[in-house]
């Protein structure tokens, strides 16, 4: 079985699998994408290390998945998934903003995070990269710092599982707390985005806490 896997070929997509390849032993992520030889061919090109291409049956075969969909494609893609999803765990990186960025498709009370939960009870999501846009994937040190990833969920041991499938990727990576954080996590993401627009160094923008002990 494989241990890991990516859904979907897109920036997101990518920027994960170049950030999670290395760590990768013995071919055990697996990415998959609606046409897997775009998969393959991308790994080709980017000389992505251990890692598998595949179709999304594939890569719901593994313990760990982390899509990289739109809220709006997740959602469905989730439904009919219900049932191969089931004990497994599901990274969301998905940010429900509206088409013009400018709002929320979700309500004040609820995040992308919650909502996919909320849709698959016998899964456990685990939030994660939802303030690290696609270009920190492609270059995560910027002036010898690398920013956050956090990593938010209500089921411990699952959080605990992608931190650790996560330690040595080169981002702080560090524990969000629950779930509904996620609530938090999605708006300062779209404040982030648009700071970043005014200032013209977007997409490249993420998020780092000044001032953390870190351990
Ligand atoms: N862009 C960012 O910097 C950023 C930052 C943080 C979080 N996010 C979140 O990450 C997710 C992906 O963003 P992205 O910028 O990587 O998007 P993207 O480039 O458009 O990629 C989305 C991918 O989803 C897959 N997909 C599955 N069903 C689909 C459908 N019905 N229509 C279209 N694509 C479908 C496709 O992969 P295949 O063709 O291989 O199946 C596609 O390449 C979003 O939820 C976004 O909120 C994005």
């Amino acid at each position: 079985m494989y241990k890991l896997s990516v859904v979907g070929t897109g920036r997101m997509g990518r920027g994960l699998v170049r950030v999670l390849s290395p760590l990768s032993k013995e071919s055990d992520l697996i990415w998959g994408s609606r046409t897997p030889d775009k998969a393959r061919a991308l790994i080709d090109e980017e000389g992505f290390r251990n890692t598998v291409a595949g179709g999304y049956e594939e890569a719901l075969g593994a313990e760990v998945i982390l899509h990289s969909l739109w809220f709006r494609d997740v959602l469905p893609w989730a439904k009919e998934n219900r049932e191969a999803l089931k004990g497994k765990i599901l990274v969301d990186i998905a940010n429900p903003f509206t088409e013009d960025f400018n709002d929320f498709t979700t309500e004040w009370g609820t995040s992308a995070a919650e909502e996919l939960q909320k849709l698959l009870p016998q899964t456990r999501v685990v939030g994660a990269f939802k303030n690290t846009f696609f270009r920190v994937l492609e270059q995560p040190l910027h002036n010898g710092l690398t920013s956050d990833v956090y990593v938010t969920g209500d089921d411990e041991e699952a959080k605990r599982t992608v931190l650790s499938l996560l330690d040595g990727i080169p981002f702080r990576v560090l524990d969000g707390g629950r779930l509904s954080n996620n609530r938090t996590i999605e708006r300062m993401t779209l404040f982030e985005r648009e700071v970043a627009v005014r200032y013209g160094n977007y997409p490249y923008v993420s998020f780092r806490m000044f001032g953390l002990n870190e351990g």
